[in-house]
């Protein structure tokens, strides 16, 4: 297969690791065979920096023109003031919109191996495998009126949280469909006893499952989902939720996973009629400005994401299976970033990672 992908690196530690996925890659197209033609362009605080613009419009014509698209991570504090016009996470969210990509999946499985990495009691990780379906394109995040003015009081600010029917229905259909192709639980998450958003969503959720009788589903205040997240993980499958919520409880659950390091993530649109959906590949983690180019960033939620990107964007399972086994080879074998390493255990860098998990790709031929 020939397949052209665009490579936003970003900031921080976004092109230590999206360099990382691309050898993975590499390492995939040459085990079977096919072409994997890149196109990089700038997002964020870089292409602030050279543009003026945190989504230039070259950027935008790249990733239209792109099979799949595979971003690293933007913003830094050096684009923090918070009266600029432009900041870098704009960009990100001009880039989501662009794309149409509404569906936002966060998969948690905790690698056994890893399992010691988290804080929580070995007991509560048996058996947790759960994916956060996250609204990608509404809510908070893109509510209009969104800005500060001076009130009578002085100094105020507003957001503004909507959310259409279609919006809704769409986000929910994704989720029990992808229940309905696991362990057919259906979590849906809102804030229903305060937000009229929130109750709309609770009334549609209800009205769609009627489609679905073969998944069971609860409904879940936020505050309380973000303790049984902690308290009983496994007993969650398919978790769908807005925008913002999503946002803050896939932080969360990251902890479950042993690191933000460990956490890929796959922002998919409808399907076109020509059978084609537009998917944006990103690890959850920031731009960790702190460690960038030093070497220490763990590439594996970003290698991850990429063989979401097989699986999701290109059809190629057997591929992504591939790069999610040498991963996992890799781990058992011992690897470990300094975010994955027990005291007094020996750390390697983000390219001795991404090296080893190519080669582990390459050797499985
Ligand atoms: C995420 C990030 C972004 C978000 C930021 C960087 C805008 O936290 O992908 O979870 O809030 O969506
Ligand atoms: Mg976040």
């Amino acid at each position: 297969m020939k397949a052209s992908i665009a490579l936003l690196p970003g900031d921080g530690i976004g092109p230590d690791v999206v360099t990382q996925a691309v050898s993975a890659l590499d390492a995939v197209a040459l085990r079977f065979g096919h072409t994997f033609e890149y196109r990089t362009a700038l997002l964020g605080g870089c292409a602030l920096d050279e543009t003026g613009n945190s989504f230039p419009p070259e950027t935008e014509r790249t990733v239209l023109a792109a099979d799949a698209v595979l971003l690293g991570a933007v913003g830094g504090p050096k684009w923090d003031d918070p009266k600029a016009v432009d900041r870098p996470e704009r960009g990100l969210l001009a880039l989501r919109k662009a794309l149409g990509v509404f569906a936002n999946i966060r998969p948690v499985k905790p690698h056994p191996i890893v399992r010691d990495a988290t804080p929580l009691k070995p007991h509560l990780m048996e058996g947790v495998d759960l994916i956060v379906i996250r609204e990608l394109l509404g809510g908070l995040y893109f509510g209009q009126p969104s800005e500060r003015r001076v009130g009578q009081a002085g100094r105020e600010a507003v957001d503004t949280m909507v959310y259409t029917e279609p919006e809704i229905v769409r986000i929910l259909r994704v989720g029990f469909e992808l229940a309905r192709s696991r362990k057919k639980r259906l979590t849906s998450v809102d804030k229903a006893n305060i937000l009229s958003t929130s109750r709309l969503w609770r009334e549609l959720a209800t009205e769609v499952a009627a489609d679905y009788p073969d998944v069971t589903v609860e409904h879940i205040l936020v505050d309380a989902a973000a303790m049984y997240l902690i308290q009983r993980p496994a007993s969650f499958d398919v978790i769908v939720t807005e925008n913002m919520f999503g946002d803050i409880l896939t932080d969360e659950a990251s902890v479950l996973a042993g690191s933000m390091g460990m956490m890929p993530s796959a922002s998919l649109g409808d399907l076109s009629e020509g059978g084609f959906r537009r998917g944006l590949y990103e690890p959850i983690h920031g731009s960790a400005p702190d460690i960038a180019g030093q070497n220490k960033a763990n590439p594996i939620a970003t290698i991850q994401s990429a063989a979401l990107l097989l699986r999701y964007s290109l059809g190629l399972e057997a591929e992504a299976r591939a790069i999610e086994d040498a991963v996992d080879e890799v781990l058992a074998a011992g690897a470990r970033t300094a975010d994955l390493a027990k005291p007094g255990e020996p750390v390697i860098g983000t390219d001795a990672m991404g090296e080893r998990i190519a080669d582990a790709i390459i050797r499985a031929r």
